[in-house]
């Protein structure tokens, strides 16, 4: 499974492609640029500034969206409890040997990484980092039912490729570890991933993107069970979802991935929603495409 290409971004940093997935980890324009615009920009971590957190990253990989968090953890003397969900070992020895990889973070970084690797586990005075390895469809039943996180990052990849973790079914596990007032984070823009997320009761917004081109309406989805609207800041790095998203809803492209038994093959779960989306009602998304005026986007989503 885990034959990997390694790719330089156009940040400057690294990141590698699957050969089974065929697809890249990040986004071409750069894998810290991505980690930090997607997923730590939008976790709004000054929240949690001399405070504790819970947090689970689904598709752990190389580690960039966990160590960007501990980096800025580091800083603001946060207490962290950290699960991660890896198929994989291969990203994270890569990270471990990629001295400009390394280089990004504060060392202390590397010592955590090490013993992920080596021990699945690491605990100091601030942080308890824990990574279970596996298929994250099942590895997510070990997590004590108690542990509800503040932050939830969901990056395999794209749901084209890997449609295995984002079903209703998989789906409705993950929300049911989000805290109330927690924010489920992805790169993720499908329209079949924000129906379900929003059928699954949580309020869904979009991602803000950086610069203003139809190709890239958008940088992802924060799903949040009970927002507190009155605590939103100025700065806040996402928004409802725009007149265009919400018709990208109502259309075909919105139909789920299902996984009864979440066992089922890649293959099997695209035939089915395939024959879903051959007997449907739902708008076509190639009209809502041409009504918007966009060509399909390039970036993962
Ligand atoms: C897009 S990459 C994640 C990038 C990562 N967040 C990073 O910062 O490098 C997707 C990851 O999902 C992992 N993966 C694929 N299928 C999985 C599964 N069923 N369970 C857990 N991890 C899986 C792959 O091994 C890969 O590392």
């Amino acid at each position: 499974m885990s034959e990997l290409i390694e790719v330089l971004t156009k940040d400057g940093t690294y990141s590698l492609r699957s050969v089974f997935f065929k697809e890249n980890f990040h986004s071409l324009l750069g894998a810290l640029e991505e980690t930090k615009i997607k997923f730590t920009a939008p976790s709004d971590l000054q929240r949690f500034k001399d405070k504790s957190l819970n947090v689970l990253d689904i598709c752990f990989g190389l580690g960039y969206n966990s160590a960007s968090l501990l980096n800025e953890l580091i800083k603001q003397k946060s207490y962290l409890n950290l699960y991660a969900l890896e198929i994989d070992k291969k990203p994270l020895e890569y990270s471990l040997r990629n001295k400009y990889f390394l280089k990004l973070w504060s060392p202390k970084i590397k010592r955590i990484f090490e013993s992920l690797y080596l021990n699945d586990y690491f605990e100091d005075q601030f942080f308890n980092c824990r990574i279970l390895w596996g298929d994250a469809r099942k590895k997510i039943n070990i997590i004590p039912s108690a542990n509800k996180f503040d932050l939830i990052y969901l990056d395999g990849f794209s749901p084209q490729k890997c449609p295995q973790l984002w079903t209703i079914e998989f789906l409705s596990k993950v929300t049911e570890k989000l805290n109330p007032k927690g924010y489920l984070i992805t790169y993720s823009s499908s329209a079949a991933v924000r129906k379900t997320l929003r059928n699954l009761g949580l309020e869904i917004f979009s991602i803000k993107p950086s610069f203003n081109d139809r190709t890239f309406w958008s940088q992802g989805t924060v799903a949040i069970a009970k927002l507190d609207k009155n605590k939103l800041k100025p700065n806040f790095n996402f928004e409802n979802l725009s007149v265009m998203e919400e018709e990208h809803l109502l259309t075909k492209a919105s139909i789920p991935y299902r996984d009864q038994d979440l066992n089922s093959s890649k293959d099997d779960i695209i035939k089915k929603r395939l024959n879903e989306q051959l007997f449907s009602n739902l708008l076509s998304t190639n009209k809502w495409r041409k009504k918007w005026g966009m060509t399909k986007s390039a970036l993962r989503s």
